[in-house]
């Protein structure tokens, strides 16, 4: 894995904010972390039947279509999607319906971190089982590159979010593919709270494209698109607090670094 240096030297040839280096606790925040947050999930979905509550999404039916498509506005195109933390794969399955209604052709792939949601995820799409794997995104490595990644901020500690959306970058996408960070909420969240695009752009990297999810009345999903170009990273080199957040809701911006 490369560590921040290397990442924010990457691409564009404008200065870059450097990032902080690896430290040796990073590994052992990140096993904590999985061990308290992240593995008991896999337990709470599987008490469900409903497929969308096994991939996290307490709601009905609809409440998963209107919180979810967002993450499916966010392809502009056919091909490769990698979600990360797929659970049962619903969200796999659901996208490739959407798309395939607009004439886009996805094709699935899938991590989870959970071993039996990811075996519920190839047993949903059998056709696709071998695309779906088991591990941490914190430190996988991709066997290919993707076109688009679909991530949460949710899934490593605090302090290593930056660096782990830099390799999502870096090493996951594809020349010309796009990361999207997405982050849902239940009703009984704050509202004050900042979205994840607030975070992204305050660490320097320049989000494209905002979609919001809506269910009776309340923003619950955000998507930010973070677009790697030809060129390497799109990350600004100043950090970013010249949009508004809500200045950039459901507006393309140009990426600043070329
Ligand atoms: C809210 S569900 C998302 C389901 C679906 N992808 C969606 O967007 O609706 C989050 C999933 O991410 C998985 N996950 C969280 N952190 C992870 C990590 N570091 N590596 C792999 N999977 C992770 C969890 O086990 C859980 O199944």
């Amino acid at each position: 894995m490369m560590d921040d240096e290397t990442i924010a030297q990457r691409g564009a040839g404008t200065p870059r904010p450097v990032l902080r280096r690896i430290g040796p606790d990073d590994d052992r925040q990140m096993r904590e972390w999985l061990i308290e947050k992240i593995l008991p999930l896999e337990r709470a979905y599987l008490a469900h039947e409903e497929p969308w509550r096994q991939s996290g999404f307490s709601g009905t039916r609809e409440g998963w279509d209107a919180c979810r498509r967002p993450v499916a506005e966010c392809l502009h195109r056919g091909g490769a999607f990698l979600d990360i933390g797929c659970a049962n794969g619903y969200l796999l399955e659901s996208v490739i319906g959407w798309k395939r209604a607009e004439g886009m052709a996805i094709e699935p792939f899938g991590l989870e971190a959970g071993h039996k949601l990811a075996d519920r995820a190839r047993r949903r799409l059998p056709q696709f089982a071998d695309n779906i794997r088991s591990g941490n995104a914190w430190d996988w490595a991709p066997p290919r590159r993707y076109d688009f990644v679909r991530t949460e901020l949710a899934y490593v500690p605090p302090v290593l979010r930056k660096r782990y959306l830099g390799r999502l970058i870096d090493e996951f996408l594809a020349p010309g593919g796009s990361l999207l960070v997405a982050e849902y909420r239940s009703r009984n969240q704050p509202y004050r709270v900042p979205w994840c695009d607030v975070a992204l752009r305050r660490w320097g990297f320049v989000v494209t494209l905002v979609r919001s999810g809506l269910w009776e009345g309340r923003e619950l999903t955000r998507v930010a698109v973070v677009e790697k170009g030809d060129g390497g990273i799109a990350i600004a080199a100043e950090s970013a607090n010249h949009f508004s957040e809500g200045a950039s809701r459901k507006t393309i911006l140009p990426i600043s670094s070329p």
